[in-house]
């Protein structure tokens, strides 16, 4: 029987926090990835605030491996908290280095995105900020499954462990639709 080719997904987080429901559900995208699938994390957390003067002269070496981690990685998988109606700050930097010229590595990647919330929306609106973000970077989002976690404090362990089986699925649909992409895409 004919075997999907492999791809690699850079995940990237929003949170930095250690007990973060996003980083949680971004490990629950690791476990439940199908064969084939691997997903690697990004560490955003030594990245500095955006300065013009700083970058003129060089990437500081954080945004230096995150820009080769993007432009290496065949797809990629953001998972953002919602902070004041729209995607994490540290996130929102960390594009916003990553991004500047030469060779603005999101140009072209098929991405995918998820993220967690406590509250009722789990992320809706944070999630429409970042695919704004999204197109004019040229990154190819996928619409759906639309992955919101919502009352994210009722769907993990207190491991960490994702243990609510509808988002376990949404997760899983999304990894399998974020492959089926990036295959697209190449092709
Ligand atoms: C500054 C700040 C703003 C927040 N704003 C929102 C919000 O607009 N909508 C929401 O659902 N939750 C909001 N929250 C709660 C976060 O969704 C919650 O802290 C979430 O667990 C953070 O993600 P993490 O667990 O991955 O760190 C906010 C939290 C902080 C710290």
């Amino acid at each position: 029987m004919a075997q999907t080719p492999g791809i690699t997904i850079l995940g990237i987080c929003g949170s930095l926090r250690q007990a973060s429901h996003n980083r949680a559900a971004l490990g629950a995208a690791i476990k439940l990835a199908p064969p084939g699938v691997t997903i690697e994390m990004a560490d955003i957390s030594a990245i500095p605030p955006y300065n013009e003067d700083v970058r003129a002269k060089g990437f500081p070496s954080a945004v230096e491996s995150l820009r080769r981690q993007i432009a290496a990685a065949d797809a990629l998988l953001f998972a953002t908290p919602e902070y004041n109606f729209s995607m994490a700050g540290v996130l929102k930097n960390a594009i916003d280095w990553a991004s500047r010229p030469p060779d603005q590595p999101f140009a072209g990647k098929p991405v995918a995105m998820m993220g967690a919330s406590v509250g009722m929306l789990g992320t809706a609106r944070a999630q429409y900020h970042l695919r704004q973000v999204c197109v004019y970077l040229d990154m190819h989002p996928i619409n759906k499954p639309e992955v919101l976690i919502a009352a994210a404090h009722t769907k993990f362990d207190a491991e960490g462990n994702l243990t609510d089986t509808p988002t376990r699925d949404f997760i899983a649909g999304l990894i399998a639709a974020l492959r089926d992409w990036a295959l697209r895409l190449k092709a």
